[in-house]
């Protein structure tokens, strides 16, 4: 019988595509028949979007070489269907591992998590009001909670508070838990504690999960609570400092846990503060994260703050933060002015469209920036986002996307549809990140940053399949209903790091 698997996927093209080096053909030690211990195949179907507009459903199998330790796409052969028939086709060794997805499986590009509070995570789902007074409310007692034990988190404690126990609990879980949905790689916020901080990089690297860590600056002294913030500018600049030597220290290459500067909004820090962490990124290529434009409240706050400046995005800009190593969460309330400097400088979006209706702060006119060039990803920004799944987040970026194509006299070309949304958690996120061409697909040449889905089995899993659905359909209702008893297997750099 001819199964469903051979009829939709014999489409891919036959290519061998290699990204060894020219001397690989002749290389004696390629000649042996010993399996290389640093390589593996992976055989199955892959499906990805390598543009906006693009599903592309591929069989056949890949070469992964770890043996520089980074997990590599060496060669692919598209169109086998065969352990034998893959060694044979990619050049590999007799008995090379081959790691196989099974016909109702498919490997797809991990996600990137553009935008992710680590430590609000106790906090999914719990908002009142929007976003300056549920800083107040949540966020800021439960980020101090981690390092402070002043914080009033711990007002009604019956035991002592052990802050450092209570980060160990929480960072290792949203780990875990991201990298059970597929999430790859983020870009984290952590708080202004340099040990949790830390420490938050730390299990990233052991856990296997690619993160770039900030700790979070604060040294407005009137913005800020009592109990949560940096003393001083310079206070902001050293404990930045002291995170940055130890990111560096456990992972000198940056290859799997890098710093990344985060000034966390403009009302949080000062001009001082600001030029000072520009200087720093600038002298040590870092890159930065910053909200902007998120609420009205917090736009009409940053005028008032910075009446030189010409706009929230133009207070960044005026400080040499807006880059084209930075990363802006959110983006809501950009003028047409602030999108083309946005665009001129390079900088991208985190597209975070669960958070901004769960807080309120409105919905972000994807298109428009996409249009005038500006690089988009996706964040869950948790727990502004009630949940930290990128799964969960591309299918709110179709929502409300609908929804402004609607309230905008029905305007279609607004909308984001499926192979977009997930274009933004992929490929979009690479771009973002810093990665563009070393994450979001299976080219020879790419990264093995990768969540094996599985679909087919309605006793365990969410996604209900009929068997007739072509792969197009399987992917779509994957993509509305799916969730992490989908995800099979994640790797990272080649490196297996969660199992269902
Ligand atoms: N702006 C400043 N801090 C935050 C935060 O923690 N979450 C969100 N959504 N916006 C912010
Ligand atoms: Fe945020």
């Amino acid at each position: 019988m001819v199964s469903i698997f051979t009829l939709v996927l014999g489409l891919g093209c036959a290519v061998i595509a290699s990204a060894h080096p020219p001397n690989y053909h002749s290389s004696p030690d390629r000649l042996t028949s010993r399996a290389n211990a640093g390589e593996q195949i992976f055989l199955g179907r892959f499906i990805s979007t390598p543009t906006p507009d693009e599903l592309l459903i591929q069989q056949g199998a890949v070469l992964v070489s770890s043996a520089d330790g980074r997990g590599v796409i060496n060669a692919v052969a598209w169109n086998v269907s065969s352990p034998a028939a893959a060694i044979t086709a990619l050049g590999a060794a007799n008995g090379t591992t081959v790691v196989t997805s099974n016909d109702q499986g498919f490997f797809f590009p991990g996600f990137i998590d553009g935008h992710i509070h680590a430590p609000q995570y106790p906090n999914l789902g719990l908002f009142a009001g929007t976003l300056l007074d549920w800083l107040q409310a949540y966020t800021f007692p439960m980020e101090s909670s981690l390092g402070n034990a002043s914080s009033p988190m711990y007002a009604n404690s019956t035991t002592t508070p052990d802050p450092f126990a209570r980060a160990q609990a929480v960072y290792a879980h949203v780990i875990d838990k991201t990298l059970s949905y597929g999430t790859t790689s983020a870009a984290y916020y952590a708080t202004v504690d340099v040990p949790a901080t830390n420490l938050l990089a730390s299990l990233a690297l052991q856990k296997g999960q690619r993160a770039y860590i900030g700790r979070t600056c604060m040294d407005n002294q009137e913005y800020n609570p009592e109990y949560y913030r940096d003393e001083s500018p310079e206070d902001a600049l050293n404990k930045t400092l002291a995170t940055i030597k130890h990111i560096q220290d456990i992972d000198p290459s940056g290859e799997l846990v890098a710093p990344i500067i985060t000034p966390r909004f403009a009302p949080a820090v000062t001009n001082q503060s600001m030029t000072m962490l520009a200087e720093l990124a600038n002298n040590m290529s870092l890159r930065i994260q910053a909200h902007a434009d998120e609420n009205v409240g917090e736009v009409k706050l940053v005028a008032e703050m910075y009446p030189e400046s010409s706009s929230y995005v133009g207070v960044y800009d005026d400080h040499g933060l807006l880059t084209n190593r930075t990363i802006l969460a959110h983006g809501v309330h950009m003028t047409d002015a602030e999108i083309a400097l946005v665009a001129a400088r390079g900088a991208g979006v985190a597209h975070c469209p669960a958070s901004n209706s769960a807080l309120g702060s409105g919905i972000c006119h994807v298109r428009k920036l996409i249009d005038a060039g500006v690089t988009v990803g996706l964040g869950t920004d948790a727990a502004g986002g009630y949940s930290a799944s990128v799964l969960e987040t591309a299918r709110q970026a179709f929502l409300v996307s609908r929804l402004l194509s609607f309230q905008e006299g029905q305007n279609a070309s607004l909308s984001v549809p499926v192979t977009e949304v997930l274009y933004l958690g992929t490929m979009g996120g690479a771009k973002l990140t810093g990665m563009e061409g070393r994450l979001g697909g299976f080219a020879p040449g790419m990264l093995w940053d990768v969540q094996e889905i599985q679909l087919g089995n309605w006793e365990t899993e969410p996604v209900d399949i009929f068997g007739w659905e072509n792969w197009h359909d399987r992917v779509h209702k994957w993509v509305w209903n799916g969730d992490d008893r989908n995800v099979n297997r994640v790797w990272v750099g080649g490196r297996l790091v969660h199992q269902k």
